[in-house]
């Protein structure tokens, strides 16, 4: 298989491809939350790019197919002006551990650095252990500011990226 990876903003018509990627990225974790949590979750994924137009969508793209993406926020509710906060990795299970999301991550970074802000920061579920592995590879420490728990049960972790 081929190594070229790009990233690149989503296309007009591929929010059904990139919802249905996320979906199935994250549906190893259904089975650690409540049915209900879960529906709600998967609900949430696969609203992608049917939310506010100051999301930034990105996909990663190898040998053609969109394999990973994410989901970039520059003005998130609640937050500070100074940060974006990146959410929603996504990397289809064939295509993991060929660096797709470090090369989606990164990109997702420089553009933060570009619009100005000083900070990246992301909510990580505690049960995503490669996830968190992914951000302090890149630099995030822990935020503890960020840390809260969306439904009973279900403990997210803050990590933060001083740019
Ligand atoms: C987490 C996820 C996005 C990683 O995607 P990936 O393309 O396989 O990751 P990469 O190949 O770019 O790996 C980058 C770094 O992440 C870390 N990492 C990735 N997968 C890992 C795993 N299974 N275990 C431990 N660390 C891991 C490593 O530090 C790796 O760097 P290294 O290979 O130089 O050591 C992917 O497993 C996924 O989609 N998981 C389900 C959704 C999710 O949990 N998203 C994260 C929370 S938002």
């Amino acid at each position: 298989m081929g190594q070229e990876i790009t990233v690149r903003h989503i296309g007009d018509d591929e929010a059904a491809i990139v919802a249905s990627l996320a979906v199935d990225a994250f549906a190893e974790y259904a089975a650690a939350m409540s049915p209900d949590a879960w529906s709600a979750f998967a609900r949430e994924i696969a609203s992608v790019g049917s939310g506010p137009s100051d999301d930034e969508i990105l996909v990663a793209q190898r040998n053609g197919d969109i394999v990973g993406t994410l989901v970039s926020y520059t003005h998130w509710e609640g937050a500070q002006t100074d940060a974006c906060n990146i959410r929603m990795i996504a990397v289809a299970p064939a295509h993991r551990g060929a660096g797709i999301a470090k090369a989606l991550l990164t990109d997702a970074i420089d553009r933060c650095r570009r619009a100005g802000k000083s900070r990246v920061v992301m909510a990580i579920n505690a049960e995503m252990g490669p996830g968190r592995s992914l951000c302090e590879r890149l630099g995030f420490e822990r935020y503890p500011a960020m840390d809260h728990m969306p439904a009973p049960g279900i403990h997210v972790q803050g990590y933060q990226l001083l740019l």
